[in-house]
């Protein structure tokens, strides 16, 4: 059934009619253009399609979209702010944590919650925290590099 959904999109209001069951992915990336969520598993195994839902990863290939309806949600797009790269994606730069770069939106977004909760992580919750997102060109050392040095950045101001 059809039905109006109203929610924020990297801080711009969108209201859209569209079927509810209709997945958030689809919404995002075919409706309104937005490429940087990616389609792989389909069935919320492998994190490739993550974005925020108030400040919470989901897995937006599984995820209908009327559970966003009066949320905010955030795609890898929104996340560097007036032209400057959140410290998350300078440092997946910097340590070449993107090889094919398909799992680097997910991986960066879920990173984001992490740090969000947790500024100091250790490695030990690095991984365990990252243990969901699958990437299938190995750059699991590198972007937990990444993700450190992103921490030490927030924190300190000084990315290493
Ligand atoms: S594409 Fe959504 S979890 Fe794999
Ligand atoms: S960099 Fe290719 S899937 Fe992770």
């Amino acid at each position: 059934m059809k039905r109006s959904i109203q929610f924020n999109l990297n801080g711009k209001t969108q209201i859209l009619t569209v079927e509810e069951s209709r997945k958030l992915l689809w919404v995002i990336r075919s409706d309104l253009g937005l490429t940087g969520c990616k389609y792989g598993c389909g069935r919320g195994y492998c994190g490739a399609c993550t974005v925020l839902v108030n400040n919470r990863t989901v897995r937006s290939c599984i995820y209908p979209i009327s559970f966003v309806d009066g949320k905010e949600v955030v795609t890898i797009e929104g996340l560097a702010k007036n032209g400057k790269l959140h410290p998350l994606q300078k440092a997946f730069v910097d340590h070449d944590a993107s090889q094919c770069g398909y799992c680097s939106p997910g991986m960066i977004l879920t990173a984001y919650t992490l740090l969000l909760n947790n500024k100091r992580p250790s490695y030990d919750e690095i991984i365990h925290h990252m243990d969901k997102n699958l990437c299938r060109c190995g750059s699991h050392t590198r972007i937990v590099r990444a993700i450190q040095a992103a921490a030490r950045e927030m924190n300190t101001g000084e990315l290493r």
